[in-house]
């Protein structure tokens, strides 16, 4: 999937089926038109933003934005700013910059997970090298910088707030939990950090910057960190998919990898004979891959595990979180915009991709 400007209104509609299972009634179609045209604005001016007169630098920061991305962080922004004066231009560069946030954080993440595939596509690093992955993640987090920036002290300071915490959540999920942490416990705090952490951001930044009630920025923010969760939870069953053309991403590249997921932890915190002997193995697959061994190794242990009770208590965990979200709207006024959030974060939590 591309995402040039002039296709963009009639993708949003197909990202997540939105005007679909998002947006229903008459009035819900009437914001989704509102906020298919906001995003047309966003893209045209992210992808000005991506520009360079260096052919390569032009090249390797447009490559993940034009092969796609479900832009979930700007419809929030835009979204929540519904309850205030809509997506004025401030609103817009601050969706922009989330995005821009976004993305330099997946160029760094690739790196650190060894991942092959995003969007897609062969991973950054893999099409130019880790370098070239590290550095145009470094200009576009300072492109963020320069569209918040515009936006006085309120916008730089989230920013840097924001991504503190999505570094210290990526740094925790690096160290790992010590001996007298709870794994699950540790882990969850990863995930708010390194995913609800920008989601919440953009929750309550579309409000904050249109200029809606101060009473809805701490509900939103709580909202929008919940439904992180949930969607790095779901993130997790995804990884063990078995539908790559969904997801666009190599099955269980986490797992191979050894970075840890919910599914494994639960494997972990199980003392039921079968559990201890998937995870014997799942731990010697991984060091075999580290040792150089091909990761197509792991391909039967993966799909047990896809097909095991801990993939689906994820599952239900993912859903639970969700709810935890929604019961955080309990503050806002009944209406469209809470309706699309309630169903925006439902949806989020039951993504195929
Ligand atoms: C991927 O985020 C990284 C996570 C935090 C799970 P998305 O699933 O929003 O990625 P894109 O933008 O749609 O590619
Ligand atoms: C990505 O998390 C989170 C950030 C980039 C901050 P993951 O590593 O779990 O996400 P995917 O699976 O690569 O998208
Ligand atoms: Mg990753
Ligand atoms: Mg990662």
């Amino acid at each position: 999937m591309t995402s040039s400007p002039a296709s963009t209104g009639s993708q949003l509609a197909s990202r997540f089926g939105l005007s679909d299972r998002v947006f229903v009634g008459p009035a819900a179609r009437r914001l989704a038109r509102t906020l298919e045209d906001g995003l047309e604005q966003v893209e045209s001016t992210i992808a000005a933003e991506l520009g360079s007169a260096n052919p390569l630098v032009d090249a390797a920061a447009r490559y993940l934005y034009e092969a796609g991305g479900k832009r979930v962080r700007p419809m929030l922004v835009m979204l929540t700013a519904q309850l205030g004066d809509g997506i004025t231009p401030a609103v817009r560069d601050v969706a922009v910059a989330l995005e821009l946030m976004h993305l330099g954080s997946l160029y760094h993440d690739d790196v650190m997970d060894g991942a092959d595939k995003r969007r897609g596509v062969p991973s950054v690093h893999r099409v130019w090298n880790n370098s070239t992955a590290i550095l145009i993640g470094d200009l576009l987090l300072s492109r963020a910088s320069r569209v918040m920036g515009r936006h006085g002290a309120d916008g730089v300071d989230m920013q840097t707030a924001t991504f503190e915490r999505l570094v210290m959540g990526q740094l925790h999920e690096t160290v790992g939990a010590g001996p007298d942490d709870d794994p699950i416990e540790f882990y969850l705090q990863v995930l708010a950090d390194k995913t609800g952490s920008l989601i919440a951001a953009a929750a309550q930044s579309g409000a904050y910057f249109a200029g809606a009630g101060e009473e809805l920025r701490e509900p939103l923010r709580i909202y929008g960190e919940k439904v992180g969760v949930a969607f790095q939870l779901a993130d997790d069953v995804l990884d063990l998919s078995a539908s790559p053309e969904d997801t666009g991403k190599v099955p269980g590249t986490d797992l191979r990898a050894g970075v840890v997921t919910m599914p494994y932890l639960l494997l972990q915190a199980s003392d039921a004979a079968d559990d201890l002997d998937l995870l014997t193995r799942i731990d010697q697959g991984v060091a075999r891959i580290a040792a150089g061994e091909d990761p197509s190794i792991l391909d039967g242990p993966i799909a047990e595990l896809r097909d095991h009770a801990v993939t689906a208590r994820t599952h239900e965990l993912a859903l639970s979180w969700t709810n935890d979200a929604v019961d955080a709207l309990s503050a806002l006024p009944h209406g469209t915009v809470r309706d699309a959030l309630t169903r925006f974060a439902r949806q989020l939590a039951d993504r195929s991709s």
